[in-house]
């Protein structure tokens, strides 16, 4: 499990490293970004649910808030056609930015409490990350 987080994490950065370098459409890059992310996310509730280590935890949920920092910058205007992105994103970027930042603050918290080994907290602070995501997609994802 710890293998597969830290490889997330890793994959996740190289991602964003790949916006600098011409190929890959905005489109396909927050998607990437999106599905490690999910990835990520999902093996920190696999642990939670089997009562397991969470101080591991710390990495990938530190590639997640670090994520939702830089993600709204893959959502340049034009790039909704293809997409789950709805329209409202670009016609209210300051929300959408916000709740971006909601996912970040959520997932530094959750960092925080993975590294103090706080499982109590970890797994209440999962509920918090997943709240940010549903509250994200309701308003800026098409179903
Ligand atoms: C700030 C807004 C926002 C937040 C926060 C957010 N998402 Fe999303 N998510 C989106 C949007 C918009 C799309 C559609 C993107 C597209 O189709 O280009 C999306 C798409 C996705 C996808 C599909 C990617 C694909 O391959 O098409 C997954 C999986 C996903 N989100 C998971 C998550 C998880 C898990 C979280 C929380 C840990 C999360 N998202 C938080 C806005 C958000």
């Amino acid at each position: 499990m710890r293998k597969v987080l830290l490889l997330g994490a890793v994959a996740l950065l190289a991602t964003t490293g790949l916006a600098r370098a011409d190929g890959p459409s905005p489109i396909e890059i927050r998607q990437t970004g999106l599905d490690l992310m999910s990835g990520d996310f999902a093996g920190i509730r696999a642990v939670v649910a089997a009562k397991g280590d969470v101080k591991p935890l710390e990495s990938a949920a530190k590639a997640m808030q670090r994520w939702a920092a830089i993600m709204p910058a893959f959502f340049p205007a034009g790039t909704e056609a293809g997409s789950k992105a709805k329209a409202e994103i670009w016609t209210d970027m300051d929300g959408f930015k916000k709740a971006a930042a909601k996912l970040g603050e959520a997932a530094g918290k959750l960092a925080e409490l993975a590294k103090a080994g706080d499982a109590d907290g970890v797994a209440a602070q999962v509920k918090e990350v997943g709240a940010a995501c549903g509250a994200c997609h309701n308003a800026y994802k098409a179903k």
